[in-house]
């Protein structure tokens, strides 16, 4: 566990606010080596849970209150199970949602008291949403033994996010969340769900990610504007081919026909999308060869793709790539997640990162007056108990 001073406050904490002893849960943050923006054109993704998380101290109760302290905000909300509706604040819509979506799957169950916290950095792409969310639904499901399975409880929370945050994010966020294992990434078909574990063991080399510390307010309206785009492109190529559904189902062939057939951003976004595709097959071909120099240089060219092509980098991110591409040290390095903001993921030397990343800092310190958090990344378990001895935290 990474992070025991933590949550043995929250631990504290709750015991001091509800007088009794929780259940402990930690819901870990994600990476995603490759594969973005393919979700929610049902292609493929190849995330990892990592050693960040929030750490949920919860237990039942008999009547329908929720009771609900955020420890990181020291802000606390009630609610009865009666009357959900959203909130206000922001952050109470994602613990709302999924009870909401619990409710509405017509699972009983009463309220619950509940203190969280955690270490993910917020707004630096690393889903502590979806760790939030999946998190409570994990939670929910084990203290009330509602017999929910694991795929069910990724999909209630997307949903949750969907229709209770307002965020129409595609599957990977909550589905890395609940399934990621230690050591290992997770390549997931979009379209079928189909997954399966790759292990992640390059010698000497470590996962960093550099966060921007910007999130540029583009992010959420582009998202959804990008959904569209794909969707448009879509529509064109069905209209020729009637067993289109997404992009996942247009090769690279039959998108050279439309070159002229659509508005060239429209081309750009959905050929970025099925190169997208193909990078990630061959990023887990790559793996399994133990090939770093292949997989470094299709996460060098995934950022290309969304930096031109799909353009949801900014300047920012596309400084932190472009330093990196240049040094002998760093295999390869990405904006990460949605974009506009947030972190690069970058493969490096174990031991040049040191160094590497003084030198990153250094120049973008130059460049934009601000400073570059480093964060040296862990490839950890999805959602768990936390099996405690009393005294342990
Ligand atoms: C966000 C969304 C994900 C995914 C990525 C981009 O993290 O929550 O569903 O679409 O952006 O790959």
């Amino acid at each position: 566990m990474s992070n025991p001073e933590l949550v043995k406050s929250i631990k504290k904490k709750f015991i001091e606010l509800f007088k009794e002893k929780p259940c402990l849960y930690s819901s870990p943050g994600r990476i995603n080596l490759i594969g973005e923006h393919t979700d929610y054109n049902m292609g493929f993704v190849l995330p990892a849970a990592i050693d960040k998380a929030i750490y949920l101290a919860i237990s039942p109760r008999k009547d329908l209150q929720c009771k609900i302290f955020a420890y990181d905000l020291n802000d606390y909300f009630e609610c009865s199970l009666e009357k959900i509706s959203k909130s206000e604040k922001h952050w109470q819509n994602y613990l709302l949602g999924v009870v909401d979506q619990i409710r509405k799957a017509g699972y009983k169950y009463s309220g619950f008291n509940c203190v969280f916290g955690g270490d993910i950095p917020i707004g630096a792409g690393l889903s502590s949403s979806a760790a939030l969310e999946a998190g409570l639904a994990f939670a929910l499901n084990k203290i009330f033994d509602l017999g929910i399975d694991n795929l069910s409880l990724v999909k209630m929370s997307q949903k949750a996010e969907n229709e209770f945050v307002g965020v129409n994010c595609g599957i990977m966020d909550q589905h890395i969340n609940i399934f990621g294992k230690e050591g290992k990434v997770l390549r997931l078909d979009c379209r079928n769900l189909e997954y399966e574990y790759f292990p992640f063991d390059f010698e000497n080399i470590s996962i960093v990610l550099f966060d921007t510390n910007i999130s540029h307010s583009l992010a959420s309206s582009e998202y959804n504007t990008r959904r569209e785009e794909c969707n448009t492109g879509v529509q064109i190529i069905k209209n020729d081919f009637p067993f289109v559904e997404s992009l996942r189902d247009v090769s690279q062939d039959i998108l050279s026909g439309y070159k002229s057939k659509m508005s060239p951003t429209i081309f750009k976004r959905c050929k970025y999308v099925i190169e997208e595709n193909i990078r990630v097959l061959r990023a887990c071909e790559a793996l399994n060869k133990k090939d770093l120099r292949v997989f470094g240089e299709l996460i060098n060219e995934s950022h290309e793709g969304l930096s031109n092509e799909y353009e949801v980098s900014c300047t920012e991110l596309d400084f932190l790539a472009e330093v990196s591409k240049y040094n002998s040290k760093v295999y390869g390095s990405r904006m990460m997640g949605g974009g506009f903001g947030g972190c690069t993921i970058n493969l490096i030397e174990t031991k040049a990162v040191e160094k590497v990343s003084e030198e990153v800092q250094k120049q973008y310190k130059k460049k934009f007056g601000n400073e570059v958090k480093v964060y040296n990344t862990q490839i950890g378990n999805g959602t768990k108990q936390m099996e405690y001895e009393d005294e342990t935290y």
